[in-house]
């Protein structure tokens, strides 16, 4: 075969206008929901500190190698996926299915990805309509009956608790993440079987106790969680018996003034969660949503290569940065900064379990947008051979510092309101708008430019997905760009409408989550992020690494120098692969670490 780049090479087929705009939709395609949604609350999930140096570990060792490898494969080829490796390695060759691979995976993500999506736009039109007001002041009245109302010593428990909870907050989330998340469900629903069984009426709690623990594999978990729930019960009591010294020495005016605040800010917080609830819980809305971010992710795809997915990134991507900024900023001056900072960059060896590393390290594909083709699809409009290491050390560390902002953003607003910072997916949204509603007016202008930050990040990422599926159609099939992009992102709108009902209790899929324990939405998400990405980037390294031709790679690589080369070599040949395996065996259960 000769040069597969220049006998493949259609001149109508799409390319980046500069240099710039490539890295500006490739960066857009990896800063997304992984970033801003995703990222912040497994780091709180996980514990903070050790986790978060473990993900930046995985970025560089197998991110940013296996990124390198994808952008090479696209370039060489001018291909999306399934037609790269074709053109690559001849068109009887079994690593096609990567590249179907890849284009089922984008089909799947990009099917709930619109579901969150959508949440952030509802929330942007609730910020538009100034949603936090009517809830801040309906709470400061609220807050007021309270004063009038409650005597001073139970108000003076109130903020005993408060103290206590709000000084060790990040210390306990830090030492929760000592025992695994799975163990911590189980120690939920063990307590709580034993609180029914002390009431009267209960099976009393001997019985109920001997009863679960029968169970092996539940005795294990509660035993794991045992000694640290201990320990954490430890910290409580010290910071409470802290707390109610500082207290005991107040003036009752000045507990009637703090008690009033905090009641204001307990009713915020109850009115923003059940407002969150609401668009979860409420399909038809979430679908409406979805189906709108659709339409809008369909125009630019349709729109083109340089004309649509890089214009839109070269306003959307500094836009992003830009509001960002803006948020830390504020963030910086919250009380809550100095223990954010603490959780997210103070490494403590003892916090963290084998199965954070894992998670880190599968959410280094989701993030850099790997392991799906996506910037396999993205290279192949590269003209130019620029130099594919630098570029790729600049999307991932431009992806890696917007990960990381969005830390400082979110855990200072969490700390200093006393927030559970282990909160799961609904963290972004429900912590966000307690600190809109406190802030009155200003704070409305700070929502709409935060959840406006979501929607765009979403935007560029879902690009990336809906790109991957619709130029296989377009390159492979002869489609019109336009046909492709509206079949394409229909078929999987209508795939994602189950997944904005996940969460709605009147249209459940009866049969589902029974079934398959969890809904359907956590199912798509699993499925993609933990077992469709590592092994299509295990595949995409061993390719790389091992069977693309030599001729090809050492071409793709020219002008580099000896040492880089070698480096990403190594990587992409050994480490990559052994720890990417690694995650896939302990997924399989042949490797159980938690
Ligand atoms: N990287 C995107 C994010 O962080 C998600 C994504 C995954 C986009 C895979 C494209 C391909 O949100």
């Amino acid at each position: 075969m000769s040069d597969p780049s220049l006998d493949n090479y259609s001149p109508d087929r799409g390319q980046w206008g500069s240099r710039l705009g490539f890295i500006l939709a490739a960066a857009g395609s990896a800063v997304g929901l992984g970033n801003i949604w995703k990222f912040p609350y497994i780091t709180g999930e996980n514990g903070g500190g050790l986790f978060v140096l473990v993900y930046l570990v995985c970025i560089a060792l197998v991110g940013l190698p296996i990124m390198v490898g994808e952008l090479m494969i696209g370039r060489a080829a001018r291909k999306q996926p399934v037609g790269a490796f074709t053109a690559l390695s001849g068109p009887s060759s079994g690593w096609r299915i990567v590249g179907w691979l890849g284009i089922i995976t984008g089909f799947i993500i990009l099917s709930y990805y619109i579901v969150v999506a959508g949440w952030a736009m509802d929330y942007t039109l609730k910020s538009v309509a100034n949603f936090t007001d009517p809830i801040a002041e309906t709470a400061s009245a609220e807050a007021k009956a309270y004063r009038a109302t409650t005597p001073l010593e139970e108000m003076r428990a109130a903020l005993v608790v408060d103290r206590a909870n709000r000084a060790t907050v990040e210390k306990v989330a830090e030492v929760r993440g000592e025992a695994p998340r799975s163990a911590w469900k189980a120690w939920e629903i063990y307590q709580k079987a034993l609180t029914e069984a002390a009431a009267p009426g209960g099976a009393g709690v001997a019985t109920a106790e001997a009863a679960l623990l029968e169970d092996a594999e539940f005795a294990r978990k509660i035993d794991l969680v045992r000694p640290v729930a201990a320990r954490i019960d430890k910290l409580r009591a010290d910071a409470k018996a802290e707390a109610a010294a500082f207290y005991a020495a107040a003036e009752p005016k000045q507990i009637r003034d703090a008690a009033e605040t905090l009641d204001r800010r307990h009713h915020i917080a109850d009115a923003v969660g059940k407002a969150f609830g609401t668009v979860v819980t409420d399909g038809w809305t979430g679908t409406f949503w979805a189906l709108l971010f659709m339409l809008i992710t369909v125009l630019v795809v349709a729109g083109g290569v340089s004309s649509g997915i890089e214009r839109v990134s070269r306003v959307l991507m500094p836009l992003l940065v830009g509001i960002l900024v803006v948020m830390v900023a504020y963030s910086a001056f919250q009380p809550g900064f100095g223990p954010a900072v603490s959780f997210v960059f103070e490494p403590n060896p003892s916090r963290l379990k084998a199965s954070g590393v894992l998670e880190a390290l599968g959410h280094a594909f989701f993030t850099l947008s790997l392991g799906m083709g996506a910037m396999i699809t993205y290279g192949s409009y590269q003209a130019k051979k620029e130099n594919l290491v630098r570029q790729s050390i600049l999307i991932a560390g431009l992806d890696t510092a917007i990960a990381l902002l969005a830390c400082l953003m979110l855990f200072p607003i969490i700390f200093s309101y006393g927030q559970e910072p282990a909160a799961g997916p609904g963290l972004v949204f429900k912590s966000m708008p307690l600190a809109f509603a406190e802030i009155g007016s200003g704070g409305m202008l700070l929502a709409i430019l935060f959840f406006a930050l979501l929607v765009v990040a979403a935007l560029t990422s879902a690009i990336s997905l809906l790109e991957v599926v619709a130029s296989y159609f377009i390159d492979q099939r002869g489609w019109s760009r336009g046909k492709a992009a509206w079949i394409i992102g229909g078929v999987i709108f209508l795939f994602g409408v189950p997944s904005a009902f996940s969460f709605d209790p009147d249209f459940a899929l009866a049969s589902w989550e029974p079934t398959f324990g969890k809904s359907f939405f956590d199912t798509m998400d699993y499925l993609a992020s933990n077992w469709l990405l590592p092994i299509g980037g295990l595949l995409v390294a061993i390719y790389a690494g091992w069977f693309m031709p030599k001729r090809i790679r050492r071409a793709e690589l020219e002008g580099m120098s000896a040492a880089v080369i070698q480096g990403w070599l190594g990587l992409i040949r050994y480490v990559a692969p052994a720890l990417v395996a690694l995650v896939i065996l302990q997924k399989v259960g042949i490797l159980t670490l938690d």
